[in-house]
């Protein structure tokens, strides 16, 4: 993404802005203004607190929309309009969130309307906090926001300076085109992480598919999908446009990527064309190799002492996408071994015509598929490059590196 384009992704994005009872409310009415600007749907939930300070009418003559004021909304809540809200959202953006609201979150309270959205979205949250310096720095809050971290929320600011009260300190609201860059995922950080995939299309598959057998019972594996999710993040990161085709799998979206859920071989297959032309392709899910003939339409009864499966093989998406004419500039494929892993992972890179491959040893304490921790190696045609063990985020911001590499080689 470069400098001058940090606010493309947005466009279309339907984003609920959430405010809290701050002092900083009145900055919220800027970042409506900014959202829309940028071409994202913008819908306004307050708390009690929030509408002491700016009136719901501001919102609504910003976001077009009819700001949203109470969980008991007689007329709102006749079709569920809070759950209705909640799936509506693609991005959830908390400004300011003050410290009660970061308490309330951390703990999964649904006491409000705002509180309550935020638990049934499954939409990524950011929070923009903004306090008084002292109740920043508190322990409470510090645990609170340290749960909030955990769970994948992104944080942006707050901001060191003068505040409301006549202190100084850390606890302004970050500035409303901070929070719009932070959301679109063109974070300030940019300045210092290098934007070297700019301008490029990468499309990273990842998780497992799961191939029904008859409407309760599929074939599955233990891919959890963190690789490739930390790979996308990572490459948006690096200023790429990147799509992400996950299997099911219980992680959230990362910033700035734009995710597609599918749930077997045959509609990842379909996904990932879809998302084709491209300029890279991570091919890091575990798509099964085989799939029932036929899905039994009712559940298969325990009958017979034995049962055999009919299976068919599924397409194989990576050889096909690097054999497609659309030339891709890179195409990049996982191997999960239990033994004889260099062996195995070079001639999946020849059969499947593969730029590079990344091998790592599963069904190992410590590693491999369900963990957060993993070593890996990448081979090519002429070289390989080991990683030592190491977090999967930061493995994955390895590999891009290398990937950056092998692009300009
Ligand atoms: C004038 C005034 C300014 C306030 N500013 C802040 C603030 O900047 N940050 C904060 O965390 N609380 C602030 N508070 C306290 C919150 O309004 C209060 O804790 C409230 O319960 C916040 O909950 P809410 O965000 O759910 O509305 C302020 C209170 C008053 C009276």
């Amino acid at each position: 993404m470069s400098g001058s384009d940090k606010t493309r992704d947005l466009a279309g994005q339907r984003v609920l802005v959430c405010v809290g009872g701050g002092i900083a409310a009145y900055k919220a009415l800027e970042l409506v203004r900014r959202l829309r600007d940028a071409g994202a749907e913008v819908q306004v939930a307050m708390t009690a607190g929030a509408q002491q300070f700016v009136t719901p009418l501001s919102f609504q003559a910003l976001s077009g929309q009819p700001t949203r004021t109470t969980l008991w909304d007689g007329a709102a809540e006749q079709a569920m309009g809070h759950i209705e809200l909640a799936r509506w959202a693609d991005r959830v953006v908390i400004a300011p969130a003050t410290a009660d609201l970061m308490a309330r979150l951390a703990h999964g309270l649904a006491d409000d309307l705002v509180a309550t959205l935020c638990l049934a979205t499954t939409a990524p949250i950011l929070i923009a906090p903004a306090m008084n310096h002292r109740m920043w720095q508190h322990p409470a809050t510090r645990a609170n926001l340290a749960t909030l971290r955990e769970r994948g929320i992104q944080v942006v600011g707050p901001n060191d300076g003068p505040l409301a009260e006549g202190e100084s300190g850390p606890g302004r609201l970050a500035e409303p085109e901070e929070i719009v860059a932070a959301l679109s995922g063109a974070t300030l950080r940019a300045a210092t992480v290098p934007q070297d995939l700019a301008g490029l299309n990468v499309v990273v598959s990842a998780g497992p598919t799961y191939e029904d057998l008859d409407p309760v019972r599929y074939l599955g594996n233990r891919s959890s999908g963190k690789m490739g999710f930390a790979v996308a993040a990572s490459a948006a990161r690096r200023g790429a446009s990147v799509t992400l085709i996950a299997g099911p799998v219980q992680l959230a979206t990362p910033t700035g990527v734009a995710r597609v859920d599918v749930r077997s071989a045959a509609q990842m297959h379909r996904a990932v064309f879809a998302a084709l032309p491209a300029d890279i392709y991570i091919g890091a899910a575990a798509v099964a190799d085989y799939t029932p003939r036929e899905p039994a339409a009712n559940k298969i009864k325990k009958s017979s002492e034995s049962l055999a499966l009919d299976l068919v093989r599924t397409p194989d998406i990576l050889a096909e996408v690097a054999a497609q004419t659309q030339a891709l500039k890179l195409v990049v494929g996982f191997a999960a071994e239990t033994n004889n892993v260099a062996e195995y992972a070079r001639r999946k890179l020849e059969a499947k015509r593969l730029d590079m491959i990344v091998a790592n040893r599963v069904g190992i304490a410590d590693g491999g598929f369900e963990s957060d921790q993993n070593a890996m190696t990448a081979y090519w045609k002429d070289g390989e490059r080991s990683f030592a063990s190491a977090p999967k985020t930061q493995l994955a911001d390895e590999l891009i590196d290398l990937i950056v590499e092998r692009l300009n080689a």
